[in-house]
């Protein structure tokens, strides 16, 4: 095959690590050379196809590392099948995800990981990898862990909330961190005392409070703070790192920070709901709160400020999307007259990098700490860099060209997430994605959808790179 070269003239490549005026070489698919804008270099990259970034930024695809395609939850599946939800994500300036497969009790991790293969291949926009999410912790469960984590995932989700679905016990908790603390594996924990949270449902529902804004009162930042300093001790104890998924309580980022202090391996990911939205939506009327349903719940404002702040101390790492769509017409609406009916998912991976580079026109990040939070740290975390997550000789070509001036208003009527909602609805934000290339092919071509369902491939993993 001869080389497909392109060239990105002009832009300001932003990375975790710099930010330079520079043309981006590319060839087959990946960037070969970066050389400074005006450089006899650059200019001697006369044979290739011309992006024109002036005035633009450059940046890395953005890496979402938790999202649910397709999830079944409380008898329906996510909005979003891969097909949709990867085109949504591309739009999105979002080039990898890494997706939830799931083990059902009684089966194995081999079932339901191939179940996910099966439901992703042939039909993603951008590439992609798996967690495994561990529901049945047992002897051949344990031993099925050291093989996928040889054969790419290697990271497996544990709840500690929704006793009889996907709830683990300390001990089963215990015995799955020891063996990712033997195998290399990462564990990835839902911190919230499902136990005791069960029991508070029960009692509102008796009370007769059965609006979505219960749904926050139930699910306690305590009961979420309680758990994850539980996490963290079954993790110091079994001697692994832990990843605490969806942080939204500031006692939570607390008990990850003093982890942190003690130099324990305890990683921290939040979400832009938690950022941007609050209570305040979940309590809004005529059941529309339940468009806000998700698990770790939304909080009250007030939690906001530690959590932007745990973005900038490095006490959080990560802002990943949980992105798990459910139509409010049909399926929120399955739980009317009963909070606990609701299925728990939010839909934005569409959203995240323009969300996120709103902070940093508001100024609660930097630039490259957008860089850092949005590609390079998941990249790295879920063993995918520097493949993805940066801009340099060898990684995967996958680019955004990101208008930081453009405005928009964030409307379920222009975005391309299959749910009949909008999360952000009415939300004006300054920058916009113009065109993303995934592998060096334009997927959205100023601003017109120019990929295809079958494009994106499988991307086995390492294992976390912040460990060694
Ligand atoms: O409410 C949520 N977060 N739904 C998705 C499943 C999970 O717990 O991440
Ligand atoms: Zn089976
Ligand atoms: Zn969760
Ligand atoms: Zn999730």
């Amino acid at each position: 095959m001869s080389a497909v070269r392109t060239v990105v003239r002009g832009g300001l490549v932003v990375t975790a690590a710099d930010e330079m005026h520079a043309d981006v070489l590319i060839e087959d698919g990946r960037v070969v050379a970066l050389a400074a804008t005006g450089s006899d270099t650059a200019a001697s990259w006369t044979d290739a196809r011309v992006i024109d970034a002036s005035q633009k930024y450059v940046i890395p695809g953005g890496v979402d590392g938790h999202t649910h395609m397709e999830m079944p939850f409380g008898g329906t599946f996510a909005a979003d099948t891969f097909e949709t939800g990867t085109r949504a994500a591309a739009w999105g300036g979002t080039t990898t995800i890494v997706d939830f497969a799931i083990q059902t009790v009684g089966h194995s991790l081999r079932e339901g990981l191939d179940a996910w293969y099966a439901k992703a291949d042939g039909n993603c926009a951008i590439d992609y990898g798996f967690h495994m999410i561990v529901s049945d912790v047992n002897d051949d469960t344990l031993k099925e862990m050291d093989l996928l984590v040889s054969e790419g995932v290697t990271s497996f989700k544990q709840f500690m909330a929704y006793p009889g679905v996907f709830y683990s016990d300390d001990g089963q908790i215990l015995r799955a961190m020891q063996r990712a603390g033997e195998n290399g594996g990462l564990i990835m924990m839902h911190a919230e005392n499902g136990i005791a949270i069960d029991v508070l449902v029960e009692q509102a529902l008796a009370r007769g409070e059965t609006d979505p804004r219960y749904h926050g009162e139930v699910r306690k930042a305590l009961l979420e703070s309680e758990a994850t300093h539980r996490a963290i001790k079954l993790a110091q104890v079994a001697g692994a790192p832990l990843y605490v998924v969806h942080v939204s309580a500031q006692e939570a980022v607390a008990e990850l920070a003093r982890a942190r202090d003690e130099g324990l391996p305890v990683f921290g990911e939040t979400c832009p709901q938690y950022l941007f939205l609050s209570t305040d939506n979940l309590a809004e009327p005529d059941f529309e709160g339940a468009k806000y349903v998700c698990s770790t719940p939304l909080r009250p404002k007030e939690h906001q400020a530690a959590l932007w702040r745990g973005l900038r101390t490095n006490d959080l790492q990560v802002v990943s999307t949980d992105h798990c769509p459910f139509c409010f017409t049909g399926q929120k609406e399955l739980g009317r007259g009963d909070f606990s009916k609701i299925p728990n998912g939010m839909p934005g991976v569409e959203n995240r990098m323009d969300l996120l580079h709103q902070a940093v026109v508001d100024r609660h990040i930097t630039r490259r700490r957008w860089i850092e939070i949005a590609c390079a740290t998941p990249a790295r975390m879920f063993g995918l860099y520097p493949k993805k997550g940066t801009i340099a000789p060898g990684a995967d070509a996958d680019l955004v060209i990101y208008d930081p001036h453009a405005e928009q208003t964030i409307s379920a009527a222009t975005h391309h997430m299959n749910v009949d909602y909008s999360a952000y609805e009415g939300k004006r934000l300054t920058g916009r994605v113009e065109t993303v290339l995934s592998r060096g092919e334009p997927v959205i071509t100023e601003r017109e959808f120019t990929g295809r369902a079958g494009h994106g491939t499988y991307t086995p993993r390492g294992t976390c790179q912040y460990l060694n």
